[in-house]
Protein backbone atom coordinates (compact mmCIF):
# COMPACT_ATOMS: atom_id res chain seq x y z
CA UNK A 1 0.00 0.00 0.00
CA UNK A 2 1.10 3.77 -0.47
CA UNK A 3 1.99 5.64 2.79
CA UNK A 4 3.36 8.84 3.55
CA UNK A 5 7.00 8.06 5.19
CA UNK A 6 9.43 9.94 7.14
CA UNK A 7 12.75 9.48 6.01
CA UNK A 8 14.50 12.90 7.45
CA UNK A 9 14.42 15.95 8.61
CA UNK A 10 13.44 17.75 5.33
CA UNK A 11 12.91 14.58 4.06
CA UNK A 12 9.37 12.74 3.80
CA UNK A 13 8.13 10.16 0.27
CA UNK A 14 5.46 8.40 -1.16
CA UNK A 15 6.30 4.53 -0.22
CA UNK A 16 5.18 1.42 -1.10
CA UNK A 17 4.92 -0.19 2.57
CA UNK A 18 3.61 -3.39 3.92
CA UNK A 19 0.06 -3.46 4.61
CA UNK A 20 -0.57 -3.56 8.81
CA UNK A 21 -1.74 -6.55 10.68
CA UNK A 22 -3.82 -7.25 13.33
CA UNK A 23 -0.38 -7.59 16.52
CA UNK A 24 -3.17 -7.58 19.86
CA UNK A 25 -6.56 -8.87 20.83
CA UNK A 26 -8.00 -5.30 20.70
CA UNK A 27 -6.69 -4.12 17.52
CA UNK A 28 -8.82 -3.70 14.58
CA UNK A 29 -7.52 -2.75 10.72
CA UNK A 30 -9.41 0.34 9.45
CA UNK A 31 -9.19 0.95 5.78
CA UNK A 32 -8.90 4.95 5.20
CA UNK A 33 -11.04 6.67 3.38
CA UNK A 34 -9.94 10.37 4.68
CA UNK A 35 -7.01 11.52 5.97
CA UNK A 36 -5.16 15.43 6.72
CA UNK A 37 -2.20 17.13 7.35
CA UNK A 38 -1.94 18.89 10.81
CA UNK A 39 0.65 21.74 11.53
CA UNK A 40 2.67 19.28 14.45
CA UNK A 41 3.45 17.22 11.15
CA UNK A 42 5.09 20.49 9.67
CA UNK A 43 7.10 20.26 13.58
CA UNK A 44 8.32 17.25 12.80
CA UNK A 45 8.95 17.72 8.70
CA UNK A 46 11.01 21.19 10.15
CA UNK A 47 12.86 19.60 12.67
CA UNK A 48 11.28 21.62 15.92
CA UNK A 49 9.71 18.57 17.09
CA UNK A 50 12.85 16.00 17.10
CA UNK A 51 13.20 12.20 17.68
CA UNK A 52 11.53 10.73 14.61
CA UNK A 53 12.23 7.18 13.39
CA UNK A 54 13.16 6.72 9.86
CA UNK A 55 10.44 4.77 8.67
CA UNK A 56 7.81 5.82 10.45
CA UNK A 57 4.45 6.38 8.80
CA UNK A 58 2.67 10.42 9.43
CA UNK A 59 -0.59 11.43 9.88
CA UNK A 60 -2.53 11.82 12.98
CA UNK A 61 -5.95 12.19 11.25
CA UNK A 62 -8.22 9.50 9.66
CA UNK A 63 -11.69 8.21 8.82
CA UNK A 64 -12.69 4.90 7.59
CA UNK A 65 -13.83 2.06 7.56
CA UNK A 66 -13.02 -1.06 9.71
CA UNK A 67 -11.71 -3.99 7.71
CA UNK A 68 -10.46 -6.53 10.26
CA UNK A 69 -10.91 -6.91 13.84
CA UNK A 70 -8.97 -8.83 16.44
CA UNK A 71 -10.75 -11.51 18.91
CA UNK A 72 -10.79 -9.38 22.03
CA UNK A 73 -12.99 -6.51 20.70
CA UNK A 74 -16.51 -6.76 21.92
CA UNK A 75 -17.94 -3.60 20.24
CA UNK A 76 -16.14 -2.37 16.93
CA UNK A 77 -17.41 -4.67 13.86
CA UNK A 78 -16.01 -5.24 10.14
CA UNK A 79 -17.67 -2.53 8.06
CA UNK A 80 -18.28 0.03 10.69
CA UNK A 81 -17.59 3.23 9.75
CA UNK A 82 -15.39 5.51 12.37
CA UNK A 83 -13.19 8.51 13.39
CA UNK A 84 -9.72 7.68 14.64
CA UNK A 85 -8.42 10.26 17.73
CA UNK A 86 -5.18 10.89 17.23
CA UNK A 87 -3.80 9.99 20.71
CA UNK A 88 -3.93 6.45 21.98
CA UNK A 89 -5.36 5.35 25.20
CA UNK A 90 -6.04 2.14 26.80
CA UNK A 91 -9.22 3.41 28.30
CA UNK A 92 -8.79 1.28 31.57
CA UNK A 93 -5.66 2.86 33.57
CA UNK A 94 -6.55 5.79 36.20
CA UNK A 95 -5.72 8.90 33.40
CA UNK A 96 -8.39 7.23 30.62
CA UNK A 97 -10.89 6.89 33.58
CA UNK A 98 -10.70 10.49 34.15
CA UNK A 99 -11.05 11.85 31.05
CA UNK A 100 -6.67 12.18 30.05
CA UNK A 101 -6.38 9.33 27.43
CA UNK A 102 -3.49 11.45 26.66
CA UNK A 103 -1.70 10.72 29.48
CA UNK A 104 -2.76 7.17 29.59
CA UNK A 105 -0.47 5.02 31.58
CA UNK A 106 -0.24 1.88 29.17
CA UNK A 107 -1.11 3.06 25.31
CA UNK A 108 2.99 3.95 25.09
CA UNK A 109 5.00 1.21 24.95
CA UNK A 110 8.19 3.43 26.40
CA UNK A 111 6.02 3.37 29.49
CA UNK A 112 4.02 5.64 31.60
CA UNK A 113 5.96 8.73 31.68
CA UNK A 114 7.07 8.69 28.38
CA UNK A 115 4.62 10.78 27.15
CA UNK A 116 1.61 10.82 25.04
CA UNK A 117 0.79 7.78 22.72
CA UNK A 118 -0.35 8.90 19.16
CA UNK A 119 0.24 7.77 15.71
CA UNK A 120 2.74 8.92 13.37
CA UNK A 121 4.66 10.46 16.05
CA UNK A 122 8.48 10.33 17.38
CA UNK A 123 10.15 7.32 19.15
CA UNK A 124 8.89 8.95 22.53
CA UNK A 125 5.33 8.70 21.67
CA UNK A 126 5.40 4.63 20.29
CA UNK A 127 6.28 5.27 17.83
CA UNK A 128 3.19 4.05 15.82
CA UNK A 129 2.46 4.25 12.25
CA UNK A 130 0.28 6.82 11.67
CA UNK A 131 -3.32 7.59 9.04
CA UNK A 132 -1.38 9.25 5.70
CA UNK A 133 -1.59 5.94 4.56
CA UNK A 134 -4.38 3.19 2.32
CA UNK A 135 -4.91 1.43 5.91
CA UNK A 136 -3.60 1.38 9.99
CA UNK A 137 -3.95 -0.73 12.67
CA UNK A 138 -5.82 1.25 15.37
CA UNK A 139 -4.63 -0.32 19.24
CA UNK A 140 -7.27 -0.54 21.93
CA UNK A 141 -9.91 0.25 18.80
CA UNK A 142 -12.61 -0.40 21.56
CA UNK A 143 -11.75 2.67 22.84
CA UNK A 144 -9.75 4.14 19.85
CA UNK A 145 -12.24 4.20 17.56
CA UNK A 146 -15.74 6.29 17.78
CA UNK A 147 -18.89 5.21 15.24
CA UNK A 148 -20.18 7.78 12.90
CA UNK A 149 -23.61 8.55 11.96
CA UNK A 150 -24.55 8.83 7.92
CA UNK A 151 -25.60 12.31 8.73
CA UNK A 152 -21.72 12.88 9.14
CA UNK A 153 -19.63 12.91 6.48
CA UNK A 154 -16.51 12.48 5.95
CA UNK A 155 -15.12 16.04 4.84
CA UNK A 156 -17.05 17.04 8.37
CA UNK A 157 -15.47 13.77 10.54
CA UNK A 158 -11.61 14.23 9.10
CA UNK A 159 -11.76 17.59 11.41
CA UNK A 160 -13.18 15.49 14.38
CA UNK A 161 -10.08 13.22 14.42
CA UNK A 162 -7.76 16.32 15.86
CA UNK A 163 -8.15 19.84 15.61
CA UNK A 164 -11.50 20.13 16.42
CA UNK A 165 -11.49 19.20 19.64
CA UNK A 166 -7.93 20.70 20.15
CA UNK A 167 -9.56 23.68 19.37
CA UNK A 168 -11.98 22.57 21.82
CA UNK A 169 -10.15 21.21 24.62
CA UNK A 170 -8.28 25.03 24.49
CA UNK A 171 -11.04 26.63 24.86
CA UNK A 172 -12.59 24.53 27.52
CA UNK A 173 -8.96 24.85 29.62
CA UNK A 174 -9.35 28.25 29.03
CA UNK A 175 -12.80 28.30 31.10
CA UNK A 176 -14.97 30.20 29.17
CA UNK A 177 -18.01 31.43 30.39
CA UNK A 178 -20.73 34.00 28.42
CA UNK A 179 -18.94 37.40 28.16
CA UNK A 180 -15.28 36.68 28.58
CA UNK A 181 -12.90 38.38 26.29
CA UNK A 182 -10.36 35.94 24.81
CA UNK A 183 -7.62 36.65 22.40
CA UNK A 184 -6.40 33.43 20.09
CA UNK A 185 -2.60 33.39 18.97
CA UNK A 186 -2.81 31.84 15.09
CA UNK A 187 -5.33 31.39 13.11
CA UNK A 188 -4.62 28.04 10.92
CA UNK A 189 -6.65 24.76 10.98
CA UNK A 190 -6.54 25.18 15.32
CA UNK A 191 -7.03 28.17 15.73
CA UNK A 192 -10.15 28.35 13.68
CA UNK A 193 -11.57 25.65 15.71
CA UNK A 194 -10.68 27.44 19.13
CA UNK A 195 -12.42 30.14 17.90
CA UNK A 196 -15.84 28.06 16.64
CA UNK A 197 -15.59 26.48 20.24
CA UNK A 198 -15.19 29.96 22.02
CA UNK A 199 -18.58 30.41 20.10
CA UNK A 200 -20.29 27.68 21.33
CA UNK A 201 -19.55 28.22 24.93
CA UNK A 202 -20.62 32.03 24.30
CA UNK A 203 -17.91 34.05 24.51
CA UNK A 204 -18.24 37.74 24.66
CA UNK A 205 -15.43 38.55 22.14
CA UNK A 206 -13.09 37.06 20.59
CA UNK A 207 -9.68 38.80 18.89
CA UNK A 208 -8.02 36.31 16.07
CA UNK A 209 -4.07 37.14 16.20
CA UNK A 210 -2.45 36.44 12.87
CA UNK A 211 -0.89 37.60 9.94
CA UNK A 212 -1.47 35.43 6.64
CA UNK A 213 -4.91 37.55 4.95
CA UNK A 214 -6.43 34.06 4.43
CA UNK A 215 -6.29 32.92 7.50
CA UNK A 216 -7.49 36.35 8.91
CA UNK A 217 -10.19 36.45 6.70
CA UNK A 218 -11.87 32.99 7.80
CA UNK A 219 -11.71 34.20 11.21
CA UNK A 220 -13.29 37.19 10.35
CA UNK A 221 -16.18 35.60 8.88
CA UNK A 222 -16.47 33.32 11.83
CA UNK A 223 -17.04 36.77 13.89
CA UNK A 224 -13.24 37.15 15.87
CA UNK A 225 -12.12 40.30 15.15
CA UNK A 226 -8.59 40.30 14.00
CA UNK A 227 -5.44 41.87 14.30
CA UNK A 228 -2.36 41.48 11.70
CA UNK A 229 0.84 41.22 13.73
CA UNK A 230 2.77 43.21 10.92
CA UNK A 231 0.39 45.28 10.94
CA UNK A 232 -0.58 46.43 14.61
CA UNK A 233 1.55 45.68 17.64
CA UNK A 234 -0.78 42.88 18.53
CA UNK A 235 -0.31 43.29 22.71
CA UNK A 236 -1.11 47.38 22.10
CA UNK A 237 -4.15 46.63 20.00
CA UNK A 238 -5.35 44.03 22.80
CA UNK A 239 -5.08 46.42 25.65
CA UNK A 240 -6.96 49.75 23.35
CA UNK A 241 -9.60 46.88 22.20
CA UNK A 242 -10.46 46.34 25.36
CA UNK A 243 -10.10 49.93 27.55
CA UNK A 244 -6.49 49.41 28.66
CA UNK A 245 -7.46 46.05 30.75
CA UNK A 246 -6.55 43.24 28.74
CA UNK A 247 -8.07 40.11 27.74
CA UNK A 248 -9.73 37.47 30.36
CA UNK A 249 -8.37 34.80 28.64
CA UNK A 250 -5.14 33.99 25.83
CA UNK A 251 -5.00 30.87 23.97
CA UNK A 252 -1.99 29.84 22.43
CA UNK A 253 -2.89 27.95 18.88
CA UNK A 254 0.84 28.15 17.34
CA UNK A 255 3.45 26.27 18.67
CA UNK A 256 7.08 26.22 18.34
CA UNK A 257 7.15 27.05 14.91
CA UNK A 258 6.30 30.92 15.37
CA UNK A 259 7.69 33.45 14.07
CA UNK A 260 8.27 37.14 14.54
CA UNK A 261 6.61 40.06 12.71
CA UNK A 262 9.08 41.52 9.91
CA UNK A 263 7.43 45.08 9.31
CA UNK A 264 4.96 47.11 11.40
CA UNK A 265 5.29 48.79 15.01
CA UNK A 266 6.43 44.72 16.65
CA UNK A 267 9.21 44.47 14.30
CA UNK A 268 11.21 46.88 16.35
CA UNK A 269 10.69 45.29 19.62
CA UNK A 270 10.92 41.74 18.07
CA UNK A 271 14.48 42.85 16.49
CA UNK A 272 15.77 43.86 19.70
CA UNK A 273 14.68 40.04 21.21
CA UNK A 274 16.50 38.60 18.07
CA UNK A 275 19.53 36.93 19.68
CA UNK A 276 17.54 35.38 22.57
CA UNK A 277 14.73 33.81 19.80
CA UNK A 278 17.66 32.39 18.01
CA UNK A 279 19.51 30.91 20.69
CA UNK A 280 15.67 29.44 21.48
CA UNK A 281 15.91 28.13 17.93
CA UNK A 282 18.84 26.50 18.68
CA UNK A 283 17.97 24.56 21.43
CA UNK A 284 14.42 22.89 19.79
CA UNK A 285 15.79 22.91 16.09
CA UNK A 286 19.66 21.61 16.45
CA UNK A 287 19.20 20.21 13.28
CA UNK A 288 17.27 21.65 10.26
CA UNK A 289 17.58 20.92 6.46
CA UNK A 290 15.22 23.85 4.86
CA UNK A 291 15.36 23.36 0.65
CA UNK A 292 12.93 25.65 -1.76
CA UNK A 293 11.72 27.84 0.71
CA UNK A 294 9.93 24.53 2.77
CA UNK A 295 10.61 23.09 6.00
CA UNK A 296 11.89 26.06 7.61
CA UNK A 297 11.70 26.49 11.71
CA UNK A 298 10.04 29.58 12.67
CA UNK A 299 11.94 32.26 14.23
CA UNK A 300 10.86 33.53 17.42
CA UNK A 301 10.12 29.95 19.45
CA UNK A 302 8.61 32.33 22.64
CA UNK A 303 7.31 34.94 20.83
CA UNK A 304 3.60 34.05 21.40
CA UNK A 305 3.82 33.42 25.23
CA UNK A 306 5.89 36.85 25.77
CA UNK A 307 2.63 38.77 23.98
CA UNK A 308 0.29 35.98 25.51
CA UNK A 309 0.80 36.89 28.90
CA UNK A 310 2.13 40.86 28.55
CA UNK A 311 -1.95 41.26 26.68
CA UNK A 312 -3.43 39.22 29.69
CA UNK A 313 -5.63 41.50 32.14
CA UNK A 314 -4.70 40.94 35.98
CA UNK A 315 -5.65 37.05 36.97
CA UNK A 316 -6.22 36.13 33.42
CA UNK A 317 -5.76 32.26 32.03
CA UNK A 318 -3.26 30.82 29.36
CA UNK A 319 -4.05 27.85 27.94
CA UNK A 320 -1.99 26.02 25.46
CA UNK A 321 -2.50 23.53 22.97
CA UNK A 322 0.43 24.63 20.10
CA UNK A 323 3.30 22.00 20.18
CA UNK A 324 6.05 22.43 22.35
CA UNK A 325 8.95 19.70 22.38
CA UNK A 326 11.29 18.72 25.71
CA UNK A 327 13.90 21.08 24.23
CA UNK A 328 12.09 24.10 25.23
CA UNK A 329 13.06 26.04 28.02
CA UNK A 330 11.91 29.76 27.62
CA UNK A 331 8.45 30.99 29.33
CA UNK A 332 8.36 34.42 30.69
CA UNK A 333 7.50 32.98 34.26
CA UNK A 334 8.20 36.28 36.25
CA UNK A 335 5.95 38.62 34.57
CA UNK A 336 3.24 35.63 34.98
CA UNK A 337 3.36 35.45 38.26
CA UNK A 338 3.38 39.29 39.09
CA UNK A 339 -0.16 39.30 37.46
CA UNK A 340 -1.78 36.07 39.06
CA UNK A 341 -2.15 34.57 36.11
CA UNK A 342 -3.38 30.57 35.81
CA UNK A 343 -1.66 28.43 32.72
CA UNK A 344 -2.81 25.06 31.38
CA UNK A 345 -1.89 23.47 28.85
CA UNK A 346 -1.04 19.97 26.94
CA UNK A 347 -2.06 17.44 24.15
CA UNK A 348 -5.40 16.58 23.39
CA UNK A 349 -7.59 14.39 24.88
CA UNK A 350 -9.50 13.45 22.10
CA UNK A 351 -11.60 10.64 22.98
CA UNK A 352 -12.96 12.76 25.74
CA UNK A 353 -14.15 15.18 23.38
CA UNK A 354 -15.28 13.35 20.24
CA UNK A 355 -18.37 11.66 20.93
CA UNK A 356 -20.26 14.79 22.03
CA UNK A 357 -18.59 16.57 18.97
CA UNK A 358 -19.85 14.31 16.45
CA UNK A 359 -23.38 14.79 17.86
CA UNK A 360 -22.67 18.56 17.67
CA UNK A 361 -22.34 18.05 13.68
CA UNK A 362 -25.27 15.82 13.48
CA UNK A 363 -27.31 18.09 14.79
CA UNK A 364 -26.06 21.07 12.60
CA UNK A 365 -24.66 23.28 15.17
CA UNK A 366 -21.89 23.66 13.53
CA UNK A 367 -20.24 22.51 9.94
CA UNK A 368 -16.39 21.40 10.60
CA UNK A 369 -16.09 21.33 6.67
CA UNK A 370 -15.87 25.20 6.43
CA UNK A 371 -12.65 25.08 7.49
CA UNK A 372 -11.29 22.49 5.18
CA UNK A 373 -9.66 24.48 2.30
CA UNK A 374 -8.68 21.71 -0.27
CA UNK A 375 -8.67 18.07 -0.91
CA UNK A 376 -6.04 16.16 -2.56
CA UNK A 377 -5.31 12.48 -3.50
CA UNK A 378 -2.75 10.68 -1.03
CA UNK A 379 -0.77 10.31 -4.40
CA UNK A 380 -0.30 14.26 -4.11
CA UNK A 381 0.38 14.24 -0.74
CA UNK A 382 4.05 15.72 -0.84
CA UNK A 383 2.93 19.00 -2.72
CA UNK A 384 0.24 19.25 -0.36
CA UNK A 385 2.53 19.06 2.56
CA UNK A 386 4.66 21.92 1.02
CA UNK A 387 1.93 24.33 0.11
CA UNK A 388 0.66 23.83 3.54
CA UNK A 389 4.48 24.49 5.12
CA UNK A 390 4.61 27.94 3.29
CA UNK A 391 1.38 28.70 4.89
CA UNK A 392 0.45 29.88 0.97
CA UNK A 393 -2.42 31.64 1.04
CA UNK A 394 -5.70 30.17 0.99
CA UNK A 395 -4.45 26.95 1.84
CA UNK A 396 -5.79 26.26 5.61
CA UNK A 397 -6.75 22.82 6.08
CA UNK A 398 -5.99 19.86 3.63
CA UNK A 399 -7.41 16.33 3.51
CA UNK A 400 -6.37 13.70 1.90
CA UNK A 401 -7.80 11.01 -0.09
CA UNK A 402 -6.15 7.91 0.59
CA UNK A 403 -8.53 5.73 -1.39
CA UNK A 404 -7.63 7.61 -4.65
CA UNK A 405 -3.84 6.32 -4.31
CA UNK A 406 -5.25 2.89 -4.88
CA UNK A 407 -7.28 4.19 -7.75
CA UNK A 408 -4.02 5.33 -9.08
N1 LIG B 1 -2.17 20.05 21.75
C1 LIG B 1 -2.57 19.22 20.79
O1 LIG B 1 -3.04 18.13 21.05
C2 LIG B 1 -2.48 19.66 19.36
C3 LIG B 1 -3.27 19.05 18.38
C4 LIG B 1 -3.19 19.53 17.07
C5 LIG B 1 -2.32 20.54 16.75
N2 LIG B 1 -1.55 21.09 17.74
C6 LIG B 1 -0.62 22.21 17.48
O2 LIG B 1 -1.36 23.39 17.27
C7 LIG B 1 -0.54 24.31 16.54
C8 LIG B 1 -1.32 24.86 15.37
O3 LIG B 1 -1.62 23.83 14.45
P1 LIG B 1 -2.14 24.20 12.99
O4 LIG B 1 -2.42 22.92 12.29
O5 LIG B 1 -3.19 25.22 13.08
O6 LIG B 1 -0.75 24.81 12.41
P2 LIG B 1 -0.36 25.99 11.40
O7 LIG B 1 1.12 25.96 11.34
O8 LIG B 1 -1.13 25.85 10.15
O9 LIG B 1 -0.88 27.30 12.13
C9 LIG B 1 -0.11 28.12 12.92
C10 LIG B 1 -0.56 29.57 12.66
O10 LIG B 1 0.13 30.43 13.56
C11 LIG B 1 0.47 31.62 12.88
N3 LIG B 1 1.55 32.30 13.58
C12 LIG B 1 2.90 32.17 13.44
N4 LIG B 1 3.54 32.99 14.27
C13 LIG B 1 2.59 33.69 14.95
C14 LIG B 1 2.64 34.70 15.93
N5 LIG B 1 3.81 35.18 16.36
N6 LIG B 1 1.47 35.18 16.40
C15 LIG B 1 0.26 34.73 15.96
N7 LIG B 1 0.16 33.76 15.00
C16 LIG B 1 1.32 33.25 14.52
C17 LIG B 1 0.82 31.13 11.48
O11 LIG B 1 0.77 32.18 10.54
C18 LIG B 1 -0.23 30.06 11.26
O12 LIG B 1 -1.38 30.56 10.64
C19 LIG B 1 0.70 23.52 16.14
O13 LIG B 1 1.73 23.78 17.08
C20 LIG B 1 0.27 22.08 16.27
O14 LIG B 1 1.36 21.22 16.50
C21 LIG B 1 -1.63 20.68 19.02
ZN1 LIG C 1 -2.48 17.29 14.90
ZN1 LIG D 1 -5.09 4.45 29.71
Amino acid sequence: MKAVVFHHIGDIRLDEVPEPEIKESTDAIVRLTASAICGTDLHMVRGTLTGMKPGTILGHEGVGIVEAIGPGLRNVQVGDRVVIPSTIGCGYCAYCRDGYYSQCDNANPNGPSAGSAYFGGGKDSGPFDGLQAEKARIPFANVGLVKLPDAVSDDQAILLSDIFPTGYMAAEMADIRPGRTVAVFGCGPVGQFVIASLKLMNAGRIFAIDTIPSRLAMARAQGAEIIDFSADDPVKALKDLTGGIGVDRAIDAVGVDATAPKKGPAARRAKQQEPRFRKERQEVAPEMRPSGGNWQPGDAPSIVFHWAIEALAKAGTLSIVGVYPDASRTFPIGTAMNKNVTIRMGNCNHRKYIPRLVELVQGRAVDPSKILTHAAPLMSALDAYKHFDKRQDGWIKVMLNPSAAAAA
